[in-house]
């Protein structure tokens, strides 16, 4: 039988030690010139894309750039702003559009000799059913009456049943890889600001980036320049925003 680690491992990170990685981190405004070894990007993708994400179709693609000349052309589409001018920025893009493909992947690259009944059946029945919106979203608003009727009855999951939901479906797993890639580069000893102050036009020109993925944030990553960080941390006391029920 497979056996998976536990958090339970005693070779897992301490609290403190997580602690530490999540506090030391903040947005950094200005970097040094060094550049970011290329085994480095490499680990930091490797742990970006172990985040977890809806089932497992992994709805993201990144754009690694590391040309300086095509930084210069970046830096007035990220409005000119100073943690433009890192020496790496990595386009994070969430994929509403390649979860059919994402399918066959799984089936094709499952890790074990046979793959489970279980697998095929959803990735080749449940989530098509799911996912696939339709021309213009035809299905999609055909699922949504059928679901109005249907979860009269029973709890039924009532989203993404729409081509919009589609994106913000995308977007919330390709959001945790974003962090789990910040937090990689923190770990390395390299700084991050996560941008979405950007041209998405004339970003999407630049980077040649697919029409239907959706930069969700520019990440700007370097060794942290002098008066890198521009204010002190703040965030609102936990009354703020956190219910207990
Ligand atoms: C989605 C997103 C977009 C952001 N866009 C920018 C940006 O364009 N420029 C910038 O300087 N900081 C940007 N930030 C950084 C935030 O301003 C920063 O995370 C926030 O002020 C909290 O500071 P801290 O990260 O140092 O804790 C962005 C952060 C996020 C999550």
């Amino acid at each position: 039988m497979t056996s998976f680690p536990t958090s339970s491992d005693p070779q897992m990170l301490s609290p403190q030690a997580l602690r530490k990685l999540i506090e030391s981190r903040r947005a950094v405004r200005r970097f040094t010139a060094e550049a970011i070894p290329d085994e480095v990007i490499v680990d930091c993708l490797e742990l970006a894309v172990l985040a977890p994400n809806s089932c497992n179709l992994q709805p993201w693609s990144f754009q690694v750039i590391r040309d300086p000349a095509l930084l210069t052309k970046l830096h007035p589409v990220c409005m000119s702003q100073n943690a433009a001018k890192a020496p790496l920025i990595i386009a994070v893009l969430a994929r509403p559009d390649t979860w059919q493909q994402a399918c066959e992947s799984i089936i094709d690259q499952w890790p074990e000799p046979e793959v489970p009944a279980r697998i095929q059946s959803f990735y080749r029945k449940t989530a098509p059913f799911q996912y696939n919106q339709g021309p213009m979203g035809l299905y999609g608003f055909l699922k949504r009456q059928l679901l109005r009727v249907m979860a009269l009855s029973k709890p039924l999951m009532r989203t993404p049943n729409s081509k919009a939901q589609m994106r913000i479906w995308a977007v919330k797993s390709t959001s945790l890889a974003a962090q789990n890639l910040m937090l990689a580069f923190q770990s390395h000893g390299y700084s991050t600001c996560p941008m979405e102050g950007f041209d998405e036009v004339r970003l999407r020109r630049t980077l040649d980036i697919p029409r239907a993925a959706i930069p969700i944030m520019l990440l700007a990553v370097g060794k942290q320049g002098e008066k890198g960080i521009y204010n002190p941390r703040l965030r609102f006391p936990m009354e703020q925003h956190v219910t207990w029920l």
